[in-house]
């Protein structure tokens, strides 16, 4: 695929900072800030955290513009946020994808996807304050809901955040 012209600096926000909770804001510990993701955070760390997750594989800078620039794109409907610490270093992440549907009068659902926080950073409430804040943008685009699959081992983590079992998973893998 063709390389396309970023579009953007790379400290421009992936999505207005006006969907940032200032509630989450100031449960963060000292000198922690939560923010949209930008496209200067290939160097910030950001694949680093998503390793705690799974297997991310060997992204280039050139790859990582071109999901950029994809992904910006379409910034109405990804919403990919991160918690940076004292230093900057981005300690955790997490996204929502908001569908649009014809169901339930064009409702829109909430996806929420690729939560992590760096592994010497967990248990400090970080994962607890990125579905927070995920959960606010939901609530500020209109969203009914928000769902989300996870391992049995975090189904208590989740409970923890507000969510209850809804259903079951299924997966096709290609
Ligand atoms: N099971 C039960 N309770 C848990 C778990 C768990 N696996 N993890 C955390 N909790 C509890 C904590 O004890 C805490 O409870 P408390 O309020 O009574 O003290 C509460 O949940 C909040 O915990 P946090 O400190 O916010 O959790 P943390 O910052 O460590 O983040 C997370 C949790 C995101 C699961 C982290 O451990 C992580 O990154 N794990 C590896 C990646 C992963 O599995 N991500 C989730 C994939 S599912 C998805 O992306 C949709």
């Amino acid at each position: 695929m063709p390389t396309e012209t970023p579009t953007t600096d790379g400290n421009t926000p992936l999505f207005s900072t006006d969907l940032i909770s200032p509630e989450v804001a100031s449960q963060l510990p000292e000198g922690y800030k939560v923010r949209p993701l930008q496209r200067s955070d290939y160097a910030n760390g950001f694949l680093d955290v998503l390793r705690v997750l799974t297997t991310v594989g060997d992204v280039t800078e050139e790859q990582w513009n071109e999901r950029y620039t994809w992904i910006s794109a379409r910034s109405d409907s990804y919403y990919l946020l991160c918690i940076t610490d004292q230093s900057s270093r981005i300690v955790g992440t997490g996204a929502l994808i908001v569908e649009r549907k014809f169901i339930h009068n064009l409702g829109f659902v909430g996806h929420i996807e690729d939560i992590a926080v760096a592994k010497d950073q967990q248990g400090k409430k970080l994962g607890l304050r990125i579905i927070s804040a995920l959960e606010f943008v939901a609530q500020q685009v209109g969203c009914y809901k928000s769902i989300l699959d996870c391992s049995e081992a975090n189904e208590g983590f989740y409970v923890k955040c507000g969510f209850k079992r809804a259903g079951l998973e299924m997966a096709h893998y290609y």
